[in-house]
């Protein structure tokens, strides 16, 4: 039977959340406060950039499944599980702002009429569903609802993959126990067997940001390791490679590059050491991959400018890729935004090119010169920066890059390119983690 869904914020997470449960045969209401937002979306256009959203998109709202709302009371009007997947955005000590989620409890607390299943989509602090729990019941009868932790794995650019795919789902409740309005939410996965982990609220919490921290730490681990290859002469490719053939490390998020970037990792590790340290439990190890993203996004400049034999004033930088990764047009936390502030900050002048996220990108730098073709952006640039590993920038044409540039150097901050042909071709070639090879 179809079950009858609220979700609460238009987010990344939430549109997929849309997309996906009423994909699986649920009757869903998408609530946003943002009236544009909700025209949008109700049109069909997905408002971010996101592989294969569109085509999901029309196809619920055309079996009627799938709809938006801007009416708090029109969503929740008949729901019966509903799904908080509003922002929690990183205060400025790192701890993550719950405001968003207290607002939606209040609007639910004011209209609940009838049993109602609450299920934290949200990334949020551990402590926060036992919280979400105790709230409500300080304003409505404990028998009208009951809180569920869901939290969300998917990443950017494979959303949709990732929804109708995950390697698990992860649900929390009070007591640990089955709960069966989510199993038949999600009766579609258990067809194709995806395995699920019932828990606590806490559980659940600490799984999220365990599984992001962890991720994290691998990826400081190898950025670490690139920068001791640079100067050993050793070739970082094939040290993940290596390391990657034991099963017990496995080859996945082992690409050196210019440091983590993205709406989860930096924002839920620096909760994670938050959370640990409200609790007398200090996460040193969390708190040295925080700093150290933010040393390795740094040294990347400092990489740049020994190209630009430190010479840099008159000199002219073009950034090939703004998006935090490939296959999004996000750019929050991208280390993009870390080398054009250092850049312009010293007077280069910066030309920019990225497939999807030029518009982001121009609210934070109004001044940076854009363009639509990566060649054009490259045009008298004294260094090409190749800052998010694009398909297009794989198959770059070196000898139109040759004909376009003032000087042949790259700094490539995502290993995409063949280093034995950029260097054939004449062009000083830099990599992370592979300086000084014999190529
Ligand atoms: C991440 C998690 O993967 C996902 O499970 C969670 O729900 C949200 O956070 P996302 O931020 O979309 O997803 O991107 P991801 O592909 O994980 O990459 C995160 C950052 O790490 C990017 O800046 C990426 O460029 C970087 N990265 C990733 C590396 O530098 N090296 C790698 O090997 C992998």
């Amino acid at each position: 039977m179809a079950i009858k869904i609220a979700v609460i914020g238009t987010g990344y997470v939430g549109i997929s959340t849309c997309v996906g449960l009423s994909d699986f045969g649920n009757i869903v209401v998408g609530f946003d406060i943002d009236d544009n937002k909700i025209k949008r979306l109700s049109s069909g256009d997905p408002v971010i950039y996101e592989n294969g959203m569109e085509y999901y998109l029309k196809k619920n709202l055309e079996t009627g499944r799938l709809s938006f709302t801007s009416d708090f009371k029109v969503a929740l009007k008949d729901a019966e599980v509903v799904f908080l997947a509003v922002g929690t955005p990183e205060r400025e000590d790192g701890s993550a702002d719950l405001s968003q989620i207290k607002s939606a409890l209040d609007a639910i607390a004011e209209i609940i009429d009838r049993p109602l299943v609450i299920v934290t989509k949200s990334t949020v602090p551990a402590g926060t569903n036992r919280w979400i729990n105790d709230y409500m019941s300080s304003k409505v009868d404990e028998n009208l609802f009951e809180v569920v932790s869901n939290p969300e794995f998917l990443r950017e650019g494979k959303a949709i993959h990732d929804f109708f795919h995950p390697d698990r789902v992860v649900i929390g409740t009070k007591d640990g126990k089955e709960n069966p309005i989510m199993r038949d939410i999600y009766r579609s996965l258990y067809l194709i067997e995806t395995p699920f982990i019932w828990c606590n609220w806490e559980t659940a919490e600490l799984i999220k940001y365990a599984s992001n921290a962890f991720l994290a730490t691998k990826i400081t681990f190898i950025n670490q390791m690139a920068n001791l290859a640079e100067e050993m002469g050793a070739d970082i490719h094939k040290i993940a490679k290596a390391m990657g053939m034991d099963g017990r490390i496995s080859s996945k998020f082992l690409h050196p590059g210019p440091g983590y970037g993205g709406s989860c990792f930096p924002k839920d590790t620096k909760a994670l050491a938050k959370t640990g340290r409200k609790v007398g439990v200090v996460m040193s190890l969390i708190e040295e991959v925080i700093s150290s993203n933010e040393t390795q996004k740094e040294r990347m400049i400092e990489k740049a400018k020994r190209l630009l034999e430190n010479n840099i004033s008159d000199k002219k930088v073009a950034v090939l890729g703004l998006a935090f990764k490939a296959e999004t047009d996000d750019i929050r936390e991208s280390p993009a935004i870390t080398i054009v502030k250092g850049f312009l900050k010293e007077g280069v002048k910066i030309s920019a090119h990225d497939p999807k996220a030029v518009e982001n990108f121009k609210k934070l730098f109004p001044y940076v010169e854009y363009y639509d073709n990566a060649y054009d952006a490259c045009k008298n640039a004294n260094l090409v920066i190749i800052c998010t590993e694009w398909n297009d920038y794989r198959n770059l044409d070196l000898d139109e890059i040759s004909r376009n540039v003032k000087e042949k150097k790259i700094l490539d901050l995502r290993n995409v390119l063949d280093p034995e042909s950029a260097i054939k071709k004449g062009f000083v070639y830099e990599g992370v983690g592979r300086k000084g090879v014999n190529l």
